[in-house]
């Protein structure tokens, strides 16, 4: 980044944009306007020449006193930020440290010793050995709790710092060096995307972050619903007032794959079902062609020796490959020298290495059949394609094949959940969005005195969720215990078992204790004390209530109503279960951690 100060980087900024005009953003057949001026860049008051969803190259115009309202598509490997614009939803665009203007950031991380380095400043350093730089801070979020730590180094850095930092960053970037042109003090109001299966927890601690790191958070969606924003936003004019239609969005990111089925009345968009791969996306194909280009140069044995930043190097070298894949693509030329010198250029057929991604591909065909066959009341007139993994030709090839002309790839295959998001921000947008829980919530009790564990669903996957602005949907629970501790184990699951238990993808919260008995409302640690029976009947009035807001996101308050106290609880895991949940996405891509 330049070193002149944010004006001065601005300005370089500008200069950029305006050379390298960006073109994401645009329907097929756009022209540019006439101009008419002399080309001014960022004008506050001129309207662009706008598309269906906005303007290319800056962005401003927000009214004087009223804050600038974003989208932001938090993702695994780009954040993409649309701001909302009287009617147009341009994306906005940002300087990386090699002076390209890009229409993302990159969400990383990157520690050494008491140093830290966010978004294209780590990713300078992501082939810097001294650095240890974090990926998956995204997904690290699914399995944190507030205060949760990882284990870098022999340091112990909360994951909500880390994602605090990062955000804080990205919000001085907008500022800053970005193409939205802010008024000093404006505030950004965001509406946030999170993967449809989000936990709860998940889905907090985002919210959490934002809000750290100075946004105020309007609320959040479902990613696969914004895109369905998107693309109703785009077809509004051509539909309107038509009978309802179906919509199934297919969206592949770098590291998340969620499918939605959506119903569409006007500006009204219910999502009848969701389902998703929480770990499957784009990364993935990167890690394929890795494997295969040290298998084509007869170097599958040296992979162990690779250091982090040969490793590094090396996906770089295969994502920016795989990027670069068009449908008549028919060999990949890897540089190798890239990854370690005299390695040389290694040349790949594409036929096999499609045939080795197609499984996964597979997996997501596999996930919307059985949304479809979950829902046979729905016929689907569009799949539309979204997320920047589904831009492998193979993805394509695949959906054709098996869903044929109802696929429809996306125009803004990066950038649809953002302009849906931005959209949803927007107050004129006048978009009904109803989603649903995407998960069942419950709580493992006791039963038989101890002797069994039934599992009470609070929360089934499908109740629809509340409008925003709505009170948030309550489960209350009230009881005489009979023992002087609660001890609660919360659990999110994809699906229920026939035998009512949990079953699928289960996140496991760790437990909470209750004092029961008001006798132990000062004891810091329930771990530690014995559970009593206190006999039928004898227990104060124990009241749980639980809520779920319009994000999806759920809170525990627990009351003991006979002596007037309570405790709120927001679960996640407090434990060290996030350097564990690093590891097992290191593992799955079989790197070696890059903490030494
Ligand atoms: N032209 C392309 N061909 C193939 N893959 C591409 C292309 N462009 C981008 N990708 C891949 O798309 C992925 C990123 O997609 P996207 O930006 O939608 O993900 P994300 O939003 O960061 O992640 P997620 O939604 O999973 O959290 C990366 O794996 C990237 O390599
Ligand atoms: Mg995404």
């Amino acid at each position: 980044m330049s070193s002149k100060g944010p004006v001065g980087q601005l300005v370089k900024l500008r200069g950029l944009l305006a050379a390298a005009r960006p073109v994401d953003n645009r329907p097929a057949g756009w022209q540019p306007a006439p101009q008419i001026h002399k080309p001014v860049l960022f004008p506050k008051t001129v309207k662009h020449p706008s598309a269906h969803h906005g303007a290319p190259g800056g962005v401003k115009i927000a009214d004087v006193g009223v804050p600038m309202k974003l989208g932001i598509d938090f993702g695994t490997t780009r954040i993409v930020a649309a701001a909302a614009d009287r009617g147009n939803y341009p994306l906005v665009g940002f300087e990386s440290s090699d002076g390209q203007a890009r229409e993302w950031f990159p969400p990383l991380v990157a520690i050494r010793g008491n140093e830290r380095r966010f978004g294209w400043s780590a990713w300078a350093v992501q082939a810097d050995r001294e650095w240890t730089v974090l990926r998956s801070l995204k997904r690290l979020l699914k399995r944190a709790g507030l205060r949760t730590p990882l284990e870098l180094n022999g340091r112990t850095i909360p994951v909500m710092e880390l994602a605090t930092g990062l955000l804080t960053v990205f919000r001085q970037q907008l500022r800053q060096a970005s193409t939205l042109s802010l008024d000093r003090g404006e505030a950004l109001e965001v509406m946030v995307g999170v993967p449809a299966n989000a936990n709860s927890n998940q889905r907090f601690l985002t919210a959490e972050a934002f809000r750290a790191a100075g946004f105020h958070v309007m609320g959040m969606l479902n990613e696969p619903s914004a895109a369905s924003v998107e693309f109703g936003h785009r077809q509004r004019a051509q539909h309107k007032g038509q009978p309802r239609r179906s919509l199934l969005v297919y969206d592949l990111g770098g590291g998340t794959f969620d499918a939605s089925l959506v119903e569409m009345e006007d500006d009204t968009h219910t999502v009848v079902a969701s389902a998703g791969v929480s770990d499957l996306g784009g990364d993935d194909f990167d890690q394929i062609l890795a494997k295969l280009a040290l298998e084509t140069a007869g170097r599958t044995d040296e992979r162990e020796s690779l250091s982090d930043a040969e490793s590094f190097r090396l996906l770089e070298e295969c994502r920016e490959r795989k990027e670069s894949l068009n449908p008549n693509t028919r060999r990949i030329v890897a540089d190798l020298d890239r990854v370690r010198e005299g390695w040389g250029e290694v040349s790949i057929a594409v036929a096999p290495y499609y045939e080795l991604c197609r499984p996964l591909v597979e997996g997501t065909v596999e996930v919307v059949q059985e949304l479809l066959a979950g829902n046979p009341d729905q016929s689907i007139e569009t799949l539309y394609v979204t997320g920047g993994g589904s831009e492998l030709p193979a993805v394509a090839r695949v959906l054709k094949e098996t869903f044929g002309k109802v696929v429809r790839r996306s125009a803004y295959m990066r950038s649809a959940t953002a302009i849906g998001l931005a959209i949803g921000a927007d107050a004129r947008s006048d978009y009904v969005l109803r989603d649903r829980f995407a998960r069942y919530f419950g709580v493992w009790r006791e039963a038989d005195h101890g002797r069994a564990a039934t599992f009470d669903l609070l929360f089934p996957r499908g109740l629809e969720l509340p409008r925003r602005g709505a009170p948030p949907l309550r489960v209350v629970r009230s009881y005489r215990p009979v023992h002087n501790i609660g001890h609660f184990r919360y659990v999110e699951a994809a699906g229920i078992g026939e035998d009512g238990q949990p079953s699928g993808d289960l996140t496991l919260w760790d437990d909470i204790q209750f004092p029961f008995d008001p006798a132990l409302r000062g004891a810091d640690d329930l771990t530690l004390v014995d559970v009593r029976r206190k006999g039928e009947g004898a227990g104060s009035e124990v009241e749980e209530e639980y809520s779920c807001d319009a994000s999806g996101i759920v809170k525990v308050t627990i009351w003991n109503r006979s002596a007037a106290y309570r405790r709120e609880y927001t679960l996640g895991r407090w434990a060290s279960s996030a350097p564990r949940a690093a590891e097992a996405i290191a593992n799955k891509h079989g790197w070696r951690p890059r903490h030494r």
